[in-house]
């Protein structure tokens, strides 16, 4: 019996993560925290500020936690908006974790990296594992120093950090906080309650985007592969659907006839152009068979799906065939 413990556990991927884990042990000793309450009351809930090291040290100690899911994380388009406090929280949280590691606190650590790290002079198409790095956004960049001080401590203290990076994570179980793919969560919200959006993305802007139960997939997968199996030592590129707005919109179009969709980009069209459209993951693959299961329209039907049920309570507008 191991006992886990997840940082930001009312995020956007902790929520799914937290339900998984918990499914997966049988409700075991699988201990959620996050900076806030929790809507819902958890026994299991522990209030934690991770930019505090001692707190974070009580936790471990206190649950004698093994393995470590660190989910807090301020996004691209929110860092762009408090770049310093964005670089201190960012950096300070995996700082925490990786010297806790070191000092034999627990063993292992899940650590997310993102598509973010990757820049204006990346090749942009089925962006591979080595390439060209240099991020422009806040985000990016704390990602990407993530990434090397991960291996930094693997290769210097042996300690053993899982990492992927996530593309834009599309789920109905509870929002993205301050992403620049956000678009592609809230186009599904809109599209239920009033029939249309308008997206703060381009309509041609292709970027890597992933249903929530493969990014939940990739996530446990790697934590539970055997170490000699893993190559890389700072963060697997990890691939699912490849999509443009004008795309997605056409897709929920096929579930909700009349939706239309509009563009007013902001600033964070920017952020979009310097990052891949698609992703090369075959060293995901190779390493511990990874492969994403949703395409484009099965991620949708599931997303209108499970978001009706979660809307049923007011009144839709839309009917739909699904
Ligand atoms: N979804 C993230 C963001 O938009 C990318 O890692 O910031």
């Amino acid at each position: 019996m191991k006992n886990i413990l997840i940082i930001g556990s009312n995020g956007q991927i902790g929520t799914d993560l937290l339900a998984k884990l918990r499914q997966k042990f049988n409700n075991g000793q699988v201990i959620a925290s996050d900076i806030r309450n929790p809507k819902n009351p958890d026994p299991k809930f522990v209030l934690l500020d991770a930019t505090d090291r001692e707190s974070v040290r009580n936790v471990l100690k206190d649950y004698q936690i093994d393995e470590v899911y660190l989910m807090a994380a301020i996004l691209s388009a929110n860092a762009e908006k408090m770049p310093n406090k964005a670089w201190d929280i960012n950096m300070q949280v995996l700082f925490n974790l990786l010297e806790l590691a070191k000092e034999g606190l627990f063993k292992k650590l899940f650590w997310p990296s993102s598509i973010a790290v990757f820049g204006p002079h990346t090749p942009r198409i089925n962006t591979p594992q080595y390439a060209v790095m240099d991020p422009n956004t806040v985000y990016g960049i704390s990602k990407l120093a993530g990434e090397r001080w991960i291996e930094y401590y693997r290769e210097h203290f042996n300690v053993d950090v899982r990492s992927v990076r996530y593309p834009g994570i599309i789920s109905w179980k509870t929002m993205p906080g301050g992403g620049t793919t956000d678009y592609a969560v809230e186009i599904f919200h809109e599209a239920l309650k009033h029939g249309r959006y308008t997206s703060f993305l381009a309509a041609n802007t292709r970027l890597p985007m992933m249903y929530m139960p493969d990014a939940i997939d990739a996530t446990i997968k790697i934590m539970e592969a055997d170490q000699e199996r893993l190559s890389i030592h700072n963060s697997y590129n990890i691939a699912g659907i490849s999509f443009t707005p004008e795309e997605l919109a056409a897709a929920i179009r096929q579930y909700i006839p009349g939706f239309t969709i509009d563009y007013q980009p902001d600033f964070r069209q920017a952020i979009a152009e310097s990052w891949p459209e698609s992703i090369d993951d075959r060293m995901a693959f190779k390493d511990w068979h990874w492969h994403h299961k949703y395409d484009l329209d099965s991620m949708v039907k599931d997303m209108l799906k499970n978001l009706e049920k979660k809307y049923q309570a007011g009144s839709l507008l839309y009917q739909m065939d699904l």
